[in-house]
């Protein structure tokens, strides 16, 4: 009888072992966070994503890809970007859609705190949900074993409750994660009056929503309002991990609902992890900047730096933590100036 691995071989594989993008991605990110990684601490958080942009975009020239990006960070805040509608890749095969963030967390690295990353996702083209100008998303993300347990149309209590049953852990033995912002004021009442503890961030809910996910990290759900690239970003992680994640688009104000309203956007509908990111062709990378939860950020060293990346397949549900070692006097000559 076949087991959870197949026959050992005897049974006719559904998909050949073919080409895993995400391992030629994982040096688009190692490059962003190097560049980054100057400019930890130094009060600057434009420097430290232009920085970033700029590897970013000299690095995806080089992937095996014909790929547009549908999501680049930054019309939020004026940020430097890759911007929408960008050619990115050597314009071989595969076509894709291409999800950028040079940094999730730039204002951690300007300030030398923690859990700032480097992330890309790639998708078969036209599978990423392409937000528009709505830049905010609600979001709950849990990991495998509550997959399948939450739903954002319900309290969070509710959520509290149905997430609690399904990791068979009371309610006060969870940790939510929570982006520490005034709009979350009722969020935190609600969470703390159900007995759950908070892990509250300053920053970077691709971190926490990778971490809902990741075993061992302590951490049970990401909930709450952040950005909607970044929902749309996490969800190729989370559907690699196997957890899920839902979201609702949130209007800042009288301004979206009316956008939303014109343009036929139905904010009240949930969108699923596979409404996000909606094929299995996906591929995500990640790469430390700052030290974290997950992964340590860029070090120096007499060799020249080291890095951390998270590198994840979707088809094949592969998830590789990958160790760089960067020599100084090699790598300044076809990467960015920065790492000098
Ligand atoms: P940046 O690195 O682009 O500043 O984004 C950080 C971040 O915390 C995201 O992780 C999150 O989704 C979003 O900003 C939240 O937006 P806001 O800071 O406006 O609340």
């Amino acid at each position: 009888m076949a087991g959870r691995w197949g026959n050992l071989g005897l049974v006719p594989l559904t998909h050949k072992p073919d080409r895993n993008l995400a391992m030629e991605l994982v040096r688009v990110t190692e490059s962003a966070a190097l560049a980054a990684s100057k400019w930890v601490g130094r009060g600057d958080k434009h420097a430290a994503d232009g920085a970033a942009v700029d590897a970013m975009r000299n690095l995806l020239e080089t992937v095996n890809m014909d790929g547009i990006v549908v999501i680049g960070e930054g019309e939020k805040d004026e940020a430097p970007m890759l911007f929408n509608g960008e050619h990115v890749g050597n314009g071989n095969q595969p076509v894709t859609d291409v999800a950028v963030d040079p940094i999730d967390g730039t204002t951690l690295t300007s300030l030398g705190r923690g859990n700032a990353l480097s992330v890309i996702a790639v998708a078969e083209r036209g599978s990423m949900l392409n937000p528009g100008p709505f830049v905010y998303m609600n979001k709950i993300a849990v990991g495998p074993e509550a997959r399948g347990a939450i739903d954002i149309t319900k309290s969070v209590r509710d959520n509290l409750n149905s997430i609690a049953r399904a990791k068979r852990k009371t309610l006060n033995e969870l940790t939510i994660i929570v982006l520490d912002r005034p709009r979350h004021d009722d969020l935190v009442g609600e969470i703390r009056a159900a007995g759950c503890r908070i892990k509250m961030i300053a920053d970077g809910d691709i971190f926490g929503a990778i971490a809902a996910a990741w075993p061992q990290t302590g951490v049970d759900a990401l909930m709450g309002i952040g950005g909607t690239p970044e929902g749309v970003t996490s969800a190729a992680a989370i559907k690699a991990l196997g957890g899920e994640i839902q979201g609702l688009l949130w209007a800042r104000g009288e301004e979206d609902r009316i956008l939303a309203k014109a343009s036929g956007i139905d904010m009240n509908r949930v969108l699923t992890t596979d409404d996000l990111v909606r094929c299995d062709d996906a591929f995500f990378a990640a790469t430390g900047v700052t030290d974290g939860d997950l992964l340590r950020g860029v070090r120096y060293d007499a060799y020249g730096a080291s890095s951390q990346s998270l590198v994840m397949r979707v088809r094949s549900g592969t998830i590789r933590t990958i160790d760089t070692r960067h020599r100084a006097d090699r790598i300044g000559q076809y990467s960015s100036d920065e790492f000098r």
